[in-house]
């Protein structure tokens, strides 16, 4: 399939005729659109039947102005309905490059292509045919052109296999695997150290809710600790926690079906950093940082954890547990504390699926974020926006939440872990504590960690959400 793309004023990219693509002459492609009424706004695509070809082996995609969300947007658009022709045998994509695209271009078409044409299948499944050839066409090609397309490549490897992750279900992906599966892939880079620590060391250690919150399941608590630090790391120690629930039940406070049916994804923000970290080893960057994912399964049995129970966390905190359903929170108190005490972390950065109610507040497109750190604040907000992931800043001020503190209260620790509303806020409150004194910065992707469909670079399932933020931010030097 040749994917035409069509600017906002019909016009075609001059290297058109280079398509490799004999039948298809430019004036004729013109001409033919003239008649379609595709006037090159984004989102749209009209076929343009060739005698004697498949009739849908030719269309025009509309491509805007050729920014980056519309790039994006044209990209998905052209490799979803490739995907569909793949499943009858026509497997290959030929993509031209809109007229003016420079070498940020490249990664942007690079990444969608990739991340619109993913397809997470079990092995055991049998599936059809799938894209197997895209054919970037685009003008004579510079090194900052091959330079983009190779992060483009890294870039969305990384976040497909942070979307693998979370598609496996839970009887698989229980946190042994996910360990397991984090050391196989990050071997593969001299420059990263991955340590995993089993039940005995977390004892030891004082994890008491990482420990509380996998006590109910068959399948024990890790911690994945992997660590990038090239010999030219320039900069600060960056640690980056994600949270690990390979499936949240709920414990005893248990989730309703409704609730609980999707809920193998509890542990997108552990594949996202572990992706961020195998991203940073194949791009090189000069930078050193950590990913620390605290494993779980919360599940409950006769030795789940319960209401009422006291936890002491790293560091020697406590919490009060009113709800075994506010889990996340006490396996991320555990890993901060640690990345800050045994870690010597410079800047911390949490990744969950933590709270219904960010989802609530922002939709399932855009991530929240709260920082006590304007300059961190104003890094990933920015690299957000360059990866076309949205975010939206929280407050986290003592004028706006300063009064919900005292809602965090316990009469029998230093906090309690289900303070109410607003659920997303004061869940980063019970959480900053645990960072010290550190910039920190808490990213609830509870919305945007999976997709209930194919939309845009999605597809239905983990998103790999947060991936691209942070992998863009820490080229950017990240702090
Ligand atoms: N994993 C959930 C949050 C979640 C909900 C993620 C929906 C994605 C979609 C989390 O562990 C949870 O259950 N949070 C509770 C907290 C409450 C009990 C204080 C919630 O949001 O209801
Ligand atoms: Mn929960
Ligand atoms: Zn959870």
């Amino acid at each position: 399939m040749l994917a035409v793309p069509v600017g906002a004023r019909g016009a075609l990219p001059s290297w058109l005729a280079e398509a490799a693509d004999p039948v298809v002459d430019p004036d004729w492609v013109a001409g033919a659109l003239a008649d379609t009424g595709n006037g090159g706004r984004p989102g749209g695509i009209t076929n343009l039947p060739v005698p004697g070809r498949h009739p849908r082996s030719l269309v025009a995609v509309g491509v805007g102005d050729g920014t980056p969300a519309d790039l994006r947007s044209y990209v998905s658009i052209a490799v979803r309905r490739a995907q569909t022709l793949a499943e009858h045998g026509a497997t290959r994509l030929v993509l031209p490059l809109p007229e003016g695209a420079v070498a940020e271009d490249v990664r942007v078409v690079t990444e969608a292509v990739l991340l619109a044409g993913h397809r997470f299948r079990l092995t055991s499944t049998p599936h059809p045919p799938r894209l197997a050839d895209v054919l970037l066409v685009a003008p004579p090609a510079a090194a900052a052109e091959v330079d983009a397309l190779q992060r483009g490549l890294a870039t969305a490897a990384a976040v497909c296999w942070a979307r693998d992750l979370v598609a496996t279900p839970g009887d698989t992906a229980d946190p042994a695997w996910i360990a397991d599966r984090a050391r196989e892939r990050l071997a593969e880079h001299p420059r990263v150290t991955t340590t995993v620590l089993g039940p005995r060391q977390l004892r030891s250690a004082g994890f008491g809710g990482l420990l509380a919150v996998g006590g109910g399941s068959d399948s024990a608590p890790r911690l994945v600790v992997a660590t990038h630090r090239p010999d030219d790391a320039t900069g600060r120690h960056v640690v980056l926690v994600g949270k690990g629930i390979t499936f949240d039940t709920g414990g005893v406070s248990v989730k309703k079906n409704a609730g609980m049916r999707e809920m193998k994804t509890d542990m997108a923000g552990g594949a996202a950093v572990l992706a961020v970290v195998d991203a940073v080893a194949r791009l090189g960057l000069p930078v050193h940082v950590s990913a620390v994912v605290p494993l779980a399964e919360n599940h409950l049995s006769g030795s789940a954890y319960r209401p009422g129970d006291v936890l002491t966390h790293v560091g020697g905190r406590t919490t009060e547990v009113r709800n075994t359903d506010a889990e996340g929170r006490l396996v991320l108190a555990d890993a901060l504390a640690h990345a800050r005490l045994a870690l010597a972390a410079d800047v911390l950065v949490d990744v969950a699926t933590l709270t219904g109610a960010a989802r609530t507040a922002l939709g399932a497109r855009t991530g929240a974020l709260w920082a006590t750190d304007d300059v961190l604040a104003d890094g990933l907000l920015a690299a957000g926006g360059r990866t076309g992931e949205s975010w939206w800043r929280m407050p986290l001020g003592e004028d706006h939440v300063g009064h919900l503190r005292a809602q965090l209260d316990s009469p029998v620790a230093d906090a309690n872990n289900a303070p109410g509303d607003p659920g997303a806020t004061t869940a980063a409150l019970f959480l900053q504590p645990f960072a010290g004194d550190l910039p920190w910065a808490h990213l609830d992707i509870a919305g945007p960690a999976r997709s209930a469909g194919d939309v845009g670079e999605w597809v239905r399932g983990g998103t790999g959400f947060a991936v691209r933020t942070l992998v863009r931010w820490l080229e950017a030097g990240g702090c």
